[in-house]
């Protein structure tokens, strides 16, 4: 039995699919009557839900384990838990790394963690590590919002890019059913969420392995038919979703998010180089040119659509050259936003074996580079909406000055305005845009009515 007095803390790294699953896993804790503390060094179960994207998050957490490790000398009834990417990819090694841990469990056994901890309290070291069969959800997420949400819609990756860890720690591609997707959107419009992120690491691939996915050869069940399928949801004012693969972001999907009203006019599609030689080494399957006609439909159906992406620089091999080419795409698109990183070579990755590695002088030099590219060109991109009216979902009070509030726009521009949070949350607010920076606005709110008049 668990004693119900007994305190849980979870910290989490990594990307918003480990975030939904750190919801979902501290709804399983709420529910077996462990109570939330925000401070890991007072909590009886710790639980860190970890990321192995490059080396520098997977070494974060040895150093949160060893000062964990140390308490639990001292207390040892203290329950120590990994959980997500690392745990996935060392398994049993980080039992021999970290003895004193009780869980090791990968991102596939989430939604499992009151089974495993049981095994746990009844005196078991665990290990869970075995590709299953995602559960579907049965607990209630504890969700960090109660305006936005994340929805997972696919787990896992099939890609096999050659420098990533993700389709290694987080298997094979395992959609939800579109039932039940619309179903867990139909209580959060209940419950008074106003935008849903729908989630995937390769969210297009959505529904290929679902049963009966083709008839006659075509597909029954793709990203673009579940878009449309969720998108009259009650009470759900705001579509997004995350993430784009190029090789499959198509016209057809495009032109649904034009014309669906909620879909929010931003996308999310990671190119990671702008060079077709170390594209196809990447193993990602388009060309710069592919990449380019893709923002090019985007733009042609929704002029003002926000586009972000994620880069690689200092990739195996990547010449001075080819490196431009990556600041000529960026320089051309002009992103909102872009998510920036030096290669990291991973084990087991295929990449990381290859003997053409760069210095890490040259990856710094060229992440520096490309960063300063980035900045200006979401300065530039920013003027765009100087004296325009956005629409803000209020989601909190401006932490640092309560006379304001602080939402997003439909292109995910955080904004900020003056106003009063109790009175305004969860209202979509029409802002006129007074000043603007690279990644963020500030404005005076409208009322309704002098925008319809
Ligand atoms: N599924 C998404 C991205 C998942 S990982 C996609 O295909 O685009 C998030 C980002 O981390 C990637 O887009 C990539 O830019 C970065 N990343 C992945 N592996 C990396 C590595 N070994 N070194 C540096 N960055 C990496
Ligand atoms: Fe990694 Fe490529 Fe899959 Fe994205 S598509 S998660 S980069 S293997
Ligand atoms: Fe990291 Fe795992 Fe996400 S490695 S980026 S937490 S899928």
């Amino acid at each position: 039995m668990v004693a119900s007095a007994r305190q849980y803390h979870i910290t989490t790294f990594g990307c918003q699919m480990n975030k939904a699953d750190s919801e979902r896993m501290a709804g399983i804790l709420d529910t077996m009557g462990l109570t939330w503390t925000d401070d890991p060094y007072q909590a009886d179960v710790v639980l860190y839900n970890t990321c192995t994207i490059r080396d520098n998050a997977e070494q974060k957490v040895y150093s949160y384990l060893g000062r964990q490790a140390i308490r639990k000398h001292e207390q040892p009834d203290l329950t120590l838990i990994v959980a997500g990417c690392v745990a996935q990819q060392e398994g049993e090694a980080l039992l021999r790394r970290v003895p004193e841990l009780d869980l090791v469990m990968g991102p596939q056994h989430a939604n499992r963690l009151q089974d495993l901890l049981e095994q746990v309290f009844e005196g078991n070291q665990v290990v869970a590590t075995d590709a299953v069969d995602i559960m579907e959800d049965i607990t209630k997420p504890r969700r960090d919002s109660t305006i936005t949400a994340w929805v997972n819609v696919i787990y896992g990756c099939n890609e096999r890019c050659t420098y990533c860890v993700v389709p290694g720690v987080r298997g094979v591609e395992q959609s939800r059913t579109p039932a039940a997707i619309r179903a867990e959107m139909e209580d959060l419009g209940r419950r008074g969420f106003k935008e849903v992120t729908l989630l995937g690491q390769n969210i297009d691939a959505y529904g290929r392995d679902l049963p009966g996915a083709t008839l006659e050869g075509r597909h029954q069940h793709t990203f673009t038919d579940l878009l449309t399928y969720v998108h009259d949801v009650p009470g759900i004012e705001r579509l997004r979703f995350a993430t784009s693969h190029p090789r499959y972001f198509t016209e057809r999907l495009i032109r649904t998010c034009a014309e669906l009203p909620k879909v929010c006019e931003h996308f999310h599609i990671p190119f990671q180089s702008g060079d077709n030689d170390v594209l196809k080494a990447m193993a990602r399957g388009y060309t710069h040119e592919k990449y380019r006609r893709i923002i090019d439909t985007v733009r042609r159906y929704m002029p003002d659509a926000a586009i972000s992406a994620d880069a690689i620089v200092g990739f195996p091999g990547e010449t001075e050259a080819q490196f431009q080419r990556t600041l000529d795409l960026v320089n051309d698109i002009a992103f909102d936003q872009l998510n920036t990183a030096a290669y990291s070579p991973r084990p087991g990755t295929p990449a990381a074996q290859w003997d053409n590695q760069l210095s890490e002088e040259v990856k710094a030099d060229r992440l520096q580079r490309l960063n300063h590219l980035v900045n200006t060109k979401a300065a530039e991109r920013s003027q765009r909406y100087q004296g325009r009216i956005e629409e803000v979902l209020v989601e909190a009070a401006n932490p640092k000055n309560p006379t304001q509030v602080m939402g997003r726009t439909q292109g995910n521009r955080l904004t900020f305005f003056p106003g009063d949070f109790a009175t305004l949350k969860r209202q979509l607010v029409p802002v006129k845009i007074t000043t603007v920076r690279p990644f963020s606005l500030t404005g005076e709110p409208l009322q309704v009515a002098a925008i319809a008049g």
